[in-house]
């Protein structure tokens, strides 16, 4: 048996396991190849990975909060993940671990999935983390005119200064009619579902962002996904605007991952109907 896994913590709520081995059910893989999910802590992840290859793995995805250390444990890295710093794929061969970013090129197929080019485009990227690297590189090398706002400027400067990209330094957004994408990689409509925090979930409107100035002629992509559509996804689709969820975003760098371990193309609305 071939073995894949998603390694996370925490682990339980991915939704990689299904998508993944939908796709290995829909491609004749399920019998040699299986996918699973382990869940690990911090200083625990480098000697995990170390062990997998002797237990039957090909590769594996990494997810919060391990895209770091995968990379820096990698003998082998593709120019994404060390341009973004960060490695949401292995691939275990001839004993060696080679590192990959699938988080970019998901987002750029995305959008060219609902038919946007971002070259020559001007976008606004929300958020100044791990996964607005992944975006922030990809829109710019694909080029776009990137700005990069985040509630604490400092991050947004020091990334944008990095990647090629403009930072916004204010304390809320920029008017967002002057940009043709919009991408929210900050964690603001995120469903807190468990979780024991006394504040109330923050809000576009929080920042000083008013998601009804979305038009038609916009392209809106949010990383963030739930069991509904968030407040920014549902203004996209309101006003008509070319919209990428949170979903596509998973199933397209999944779906690059899967081809990168196995040679094949999954179908990615096999892999959305599971996700
Ligand atoms: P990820 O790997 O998903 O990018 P991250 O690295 O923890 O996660 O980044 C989280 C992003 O969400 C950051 O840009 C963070 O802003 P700060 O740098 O100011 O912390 C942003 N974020 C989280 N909570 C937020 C909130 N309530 N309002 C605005 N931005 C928020």
């Amino acid at each position: 048996m071939k073995r894949l896994a998603v390694i996370g913590y925490p682990i339980g709520h991915s939704r990689s396991p299904a998508m993944q081995t939908a796709a290995l059910e829909e491609e004749g893989l399920a019998g040699q190849w299986e996918y699973g999910a382990i869940e690990v802590e911090p200083d625990g992840f480098a000697e995990l990975v170390g062990s997998l290859p002797g237990q039957g793995y090909v590769g594996v995805n990494v997810t919060i909060p391990h895209k770091h250390a995968a990379l820096a444990l990698a003998d082998e890295a593709s120019e994404a993940a060390t341009a973004i710093g960060a490695a949401n794929t292995l691939s275990f061969a001839d004993g060696r671990i080679s590192a990959e970013n699938t988080d970019a090129p998901g987002v750029l197929e995305a959008l060219a999935g609902v038919g946007f080019d971002p070259a020559g485009k001007t976008a606004l990227v929300l958020g100044a983390g791990g996964s607005s690297r992944a975006v922030v590189w990809g829109l710019a090398g694909a080029g776009a005119e990137v700005t990069v706002w985040n509630r604490t400027p400092e991050r947004a400067a020091e990334l944008a200064a990095e990647l090629g990209a403009e930072a916004a330094n204010t304390p809320s957004p920029p008017a967002i009619e002057g940009f043709s994408l919009l991408v929210n990689t900050t964690s603001v409509g995120l469903e807190r579902t468990g979780d024991s925090s006394s504040q109330p979930p923050a809000t576009f409107k929080d920042l000083g962002l008013d998601v009804d100035q979305v038009s038609g002629e916009q392209a809106i992509v949010d990383l963030v996904y739930g069991s509904d559509d968030t407040e920014l996804i549902a203004a996209g689709r309101r006003a008509g605007a070319k919209v990428v969820d949170g979903r596509e975003i998973l199933v397209r760098q999944g779906a690059i991952s899967f081809q990168i371990w196995t040679g094949r193309t999954p179908s990615a609305a096999t892999m959305r109907a599971a996700v």
